[in-house]
């Protein structure tokens, strides 16, 4: 029998776009972890903030100038809280992972060297790759890969031979976004940090699913976008812990970012104002620290509740399905389902639900390694929130079959 603690129908008079149709059906919105979408008080938030407030933050002596400002840094004050970070200082806000990656990767070239070993896995989105493989082009540092196996784990043995004196950084996701499947990151920061490397943790797929203490993971820098829980797009944040910021030269130059500029020589404003060159996304911050309140006022706990029952339910009913594989099909995971269907293409199957309302996503995930290994084109990716309820997930699934028929 399936249950839930959450009043689902209240909380999906939150999100108008879930009760519109797709080529005339009623929309099932299975894509969360490509966007989630947006709830009123978050919309509500934004709206307000250029209705009555906008201005731009940290340059007026006037009133909106300083409404602003607060809004924006309470913003980040709840980032702070909500993921348990020491200072509100160690949250740069960034417009979302990839540009937080970017930052870190760009500041390591100022600190390695030639023959230094950076550690990637093979569970990456390329946003967790290309910048480093630009950083080891610009330094002659050497790229390893923690290699997976068929299950879609992490192979910690190998990470062991791996890790030694010569890792400078080693950089993995929390959650995969591709298979779902959650990397033990403790497991992974504390051998880093036993020969002297820094952590880097992707968790744009974990933070719509739980929340990291950052003070007890010990990472030494942990990134998410807000549109992945509920926030806008176009904003997120890099968490770092003081001792990396400081060390990290600015990515960007401009205004806002220093403290005195002359044609001879420019000294930089302190954290977290050394990061966030020019006028940043003001809105966006406030839209996500709205999303974190929204979020909370759910419940994480209920949240991951509620998204596990599906998980299992429509982990279950799909494997019925004749020649249908679900990549990643482990324990510790969150909702995402990755699936195909013995020869059919993803694009077919993905194409089909879409023409019955259904929204799921098809392709590589932006982790071709992953798809190289297993090698296949790509999956089709259905990925739930805690709006989605079990009549959704049984048109899914009749869906799939429909397809899976129709292609056959
Ligand atoms: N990284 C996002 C996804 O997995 C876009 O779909």
């Amino acid at each position: 029998m399936y249950k839930t603690s959450l009043d689902i129908d209240q909380i999906r008079n939150d999100f108008p776009i879930l009760h519109r149709k797709v080529n005339g059906q009623p929309l099932v919105y299975l894509d969360n972890a490509a966007t989630s979408q947006t709830p009123l008080p978050v919309i509500d938030a934004i709206g307000d903030y250029y209705k009555h407030t906008n201005a731009n933050i940290h340059r007026g002596v006037h009133a909106l100038s300083q409404e602003a400002t607060d809004q924006y840094e309470a913003a980040r004050q709840k980032i702070q809280q909500h993921f348990n970070a020491a200072h509100a200082h160690e949250i740069i806000l960034t417009s979302g992972t990839t540009h937080a990656i970017n930052l870190v990767a760009n500041g390591f070239a100022s600190l390695l060297n030639q023959g230094d070993e950076l550690i990637v896995s093979a569970l990456e989105h390329h946003a967790n790759i290309v910048p480093w493989q630009m950083l080891c082009e610009r330094t002659g540092a050497t790229l390893k890969v923690i290699p997976m196996t068929d299950a879609g784990i992490l192979d910690m043995n190998a990470f062991s031979q791996l890790v030694n004196t010569r890792t400078k950084v080693v950089f993995v996701n929390h959650v995969s976004n591709a298979l779902g499947i959650i990397n033990p990151i403790e497991h992974i920061i504390e051998k880093a940090h036993a020969v002297g490397a820094a952590v880097l943790i992707d968790g744009a797929q974990a933070t719509p699913h739980l929340v990291p203490d950052l003070q007890k993971l010990n990472a030494d820098f942990y990134t998410t976008s807000a549109h992945k829980i509920c926030g806008p797009t176009g904003i997120g944040m890099l968490y770092g812990k003081e001792k990396w910021l400081r060390k990290l030269p600015p990515y960007q130059g401009g205004g806002e970012m220093i403290d005195q500029v002359t044609f001879e020589k420019t000294t930089y404003a302190d954290l977290p104002h050394k990061f966030e060159a020019g006028t940043p996304n003001i809105a966006g911050g406030v839209g996500f620290g709205a999303a974190i309140d929204y979020m909370n006022r759910i419940g994480f706990d209920a949240i991951a509740a509620h998204e596990n029952d599906l998980l299992q339910h429509a982990t279950e009913k799909l494997k019925q399905i004749e020649g249908l594989r679900i990549y990643g099909d482990v324990q510790n995971k969150v909702a995402v389902i990755s699936f195909n269907v013995e020869g059919l293409h993803p694009y077919d199957i993905g194409t089909l639900l879409d023409k019955m309302g259904i929204a799921v996503r098809t392709g590589h995930h932006c982790c071709q390694p992953i798809m190289d290994f297993y090698q296949i084109p790509g999956t089709v990716r259905a990925s739930f929130a805690f709006y989605n309820t079990h009549e959704e997930l049984e048109r899914f699934v009749t869906g799939v079959e429909k397809a899976v028929s129709m292609l056959r």
